[in-house]
């Protein structure tokens, strides 16, 4: 019997219980997944920041990490792992960021505030098609790349951007440091998705965003130090950028007092783009062990060197 232990925070466990019991039973494998094990016992780790797991080395038998989270900035970096860490592809994690993203643009696209917050007169503002409408997404993974098809069946015109050079149907892709600039500049609504790196850390910075057209709005549900804080206030207090609709922060919970809280150009929503859904991750964690177990490769292996 295979000894999984479950890595994450305490209160994370009544909703994992269930439905990774029966993802791993349905995937033919016969473990014991536990909060706490004896290290040298355990087989798997299913893992998430904050919880009881810093120090890896003792897992001796250990096969994998297999991370809750898309987002692996947190651990990639531990120097005592030295197992292969798989990080989280979930169709519940993508459809909820199709969502978060899809609204979000189009409230800035149709401009509801203006109606949200009261008309005082009848003063009709017609928005543009989205056929007329430029969206750009940085990061073209699987969360992007999902909100980029998504958009463009809704016929925003999008143009996206990644490390290395993609093809995605009905979408402009672009690479390289001459592809941002040109796709920062065409970009009237701005959605970041890229994880947090080494090489994106203060990626969209005072130069980059002084690049985006007069009025652009920023919305950031991939990680809050992609974006350079003071950068982003100077631009919005200045009136070069619309409005920034931020999901994730430098530090969370974003701290009281900071200038971002009650700023009348920022919409804050606290890290809940989208959430990993327990039945369909736990089937793609089931399905890493069944690999493990088989010797065939893991899913979603992270490329430590690159940071995601
Ligand atoms: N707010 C939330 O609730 C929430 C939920 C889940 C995830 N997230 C965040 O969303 C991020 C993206 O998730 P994902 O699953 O889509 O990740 P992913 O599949 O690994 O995709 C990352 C994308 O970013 C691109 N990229 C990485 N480094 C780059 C660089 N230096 N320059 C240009 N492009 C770069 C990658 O390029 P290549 O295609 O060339 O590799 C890829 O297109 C996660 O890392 C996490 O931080 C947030």
């Amino acid at each position: 019997m295979l000894t999984v232990l479950f890595a994450a925070k305490d209160e994370r466990w009544p909703h994992y219980r269930d439905p990774l019991a029966r993802a791993i039973a349905e995937a033919g494998i016969v473990a014991q997944v536990m909060t706490k094990a004896d290290p040298a016992l355990v087989d798997y780790i299913v893992f998430a920041p904050n919880g009881p797991v810093y120090d890896f080395a003792p897992f001796k038998r250990a096969k994998a990490v297999l991370s809750l989270w898309a987002g692996v900035e947190k651990i990639a970096p531990n120097p005592t792992l030295r197992l292969p860490l798989a990080r989280m592809v979930d169709p519940g994690l993508a459809e909820g960021m199709v969502e978060y993203v899809t609204g979000h643009v189009l409230r800035h696209h149709l401009g509801i505030d203006r109606y949200v917050h009261g008309l005082r007169d009848w003063s009709p503002a017609v928005p543009p098609l989205a056929r007329e409408r430029r969206v750009a997404i940085l990061g073209l993974g699987e969360l992007g790349a999902a909100c980029a098809q998504a958009l463009a069946a809704l016929n925003f015109r999008v143009s996206g951007w990644s490390r290395r050079p993609k093809t995605l149907p009905g979408i402009l892709a672009r690479s390289g440091e001459e592809g941002l600039v040109r796709t920062l500049a065409e970009a009237e609504i701005l959605v970041a998705l890229l994880p947090l790196t080494a090489e994106t850390e203060n990626l969209l910075d005072a130069r980059r965003l002084s690049l985006l057209p007069q009025g652009a709005v920023l919305i950031n549900p991939g990680r809050g130090a992609v974006i350079d804080d003071a950068a982003l206030l100077a631009a919005l207090d200045e009136g070069r950028l619309g409005h920034a609709t931020l999901d994730v922060f430098r530090e969370e919970p974003l701290p009281q007092g900071h200038p971002f809280w009650g700023h009348p150009k920022i919409t804050i929503t606290p890290h809940v783009a989208a959430e990993t859904r327990p039945e369909t991750a736990s089937r793609v964690i089931a399905e890493n062990i069944r690999r493990g177990e088989a010797g065939e490769p893991f899913l979603y292996l992270v490329d430590r060197a690159a940071g995601y």
